[in-house]
């Protein structure tokens, strides 16, 4: 029921950038895949080519028996890809119940006109969508604030909410941008159980974007790494985390070569005793500039 998601030799120019070179991964149904790299690695530039933002200039994505590059952003929602932005993207000024209704817009039979007349078969859709909106604000830890404005909300219930909203388009393939960007220790490892919680119970494909490698390592099935535009690694997190390429990139390795800027002083990795290798920490950020 939930198909693979296989991205093949992705291409993505921007004058005079290759942004995505020949990348490829599969996500198997199911599971949770992570893509990590350094600032500028390509990360938020795959999530909008497989939503239809970005055109590619060569390669494909399938998801199941579907191309999703020859297809347009409401094309590929309708397959039951959904995602969360690297920067909230929510309407501030809406209620925290319309923000998810919006989200079920796609799954919406009733036409405006028949909900214009307020006719009795609209009417009742409306009150299944408003039900399902709030088990879903209820699983997602936002039930209590439905009726609050969504710009009103502290930020870490802003990106909980913009997750709701993208569950509420009953996806097959979610897509998270960062889920856990600007959160504390807390929200983070609430966000963490969240996400294992959502893959558990309803058994979809969830493709992370993420810089806090603790949570990366933690709940990610598979790992993929990409460093300009490049894919440098792939493997479980375990395999990833010992691998020369990823170490270099994070670490800036390959001292003086002046491509990377350093990590963070606060999260950076020290090696291990035991290998060598770094422990997960929030690495790999090249600036915040860029979004
Ligand atoms: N619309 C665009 N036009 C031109 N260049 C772009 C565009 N979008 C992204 N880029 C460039 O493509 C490269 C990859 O950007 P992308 O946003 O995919 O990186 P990222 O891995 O998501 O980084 P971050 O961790 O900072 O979010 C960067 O050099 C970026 O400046
Ligand atoms: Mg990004």
């Amino acid at each position: 029921m939930i198909p693979e998601l296989v991205v093949e030799d992705l291409t993505v120019r921007f004058a005079g950038l290759t942004a995505l070179d020949a990348v490829g991964f599969t996500v198997a149904p199911g599971s949770v895949h992570a893509l990590i790299g350094p600032n500028g690695a390509g990360k938020s530039t795959c999530f909008n080519v497989l939503s239809g933002v970005y055109r590619a200039a060569s390669g494909s994505v399938r998801f199941g028996d579907a191309e999703l590059t020859a297809l347009r952003p409401h094309q590929i929602a309708a397959l039951g890809v959904a995602r969360t932005f690297q920067n909230i993207a929510l309407s501030p000024r809406l209620s925290v119940r319309d923000n998810l209704m919006l989200g079920r817009h796609r799954l919406t039979k009733a036409g405006f006109l028949a909900a214009g007349l307020r006719l009795p078969s609209a009417r009742r859709e409306a009150a299944r969508h408003g039900a399902r909106v709030a088990e879903i604000a209820e699983f997602t830890g936002v039930g209590e604030v439905l009726d609050v404005p969504a710009g009103l909300l502290p930020y870490g219930m802003r990106k909980r909410v913009e997750l709701a909203r993208a569950l509420c388009m009953e996806p097959r393939l979610l897509l998270l941008d960062e889920p856990v960007a600007g959160m504390n220790g807390g929200e983070r490892r609430e966000m963490a159980e969240l996400i294992l919680a959502i893959r558990e119970s309803l058994g979809i494909s969830i493709l992370l974007v993420e810089h806090d490698m603790a949570m990366v390592m933690r709940i990610a099935d598979a790992v993929t790494v990409l460093d300009f535009g490049r894919r440098i690694a792939h493997g479980t997190p375990a395999e990833v985390q010992r691998d020369p390429e990823v170490i270099r990139a994070y670490l800036g390795g390959a001292a003086g070569d002046g491509a990377h800027d350093p990590r963070p002083a606060d999260g950076a990795p020290e090696p291990g005793p035991a290998d060598g290798a770094p422990e997960p920490g929030p690495a790999g950020q090249r600036a915040e500039a860029g979004r």
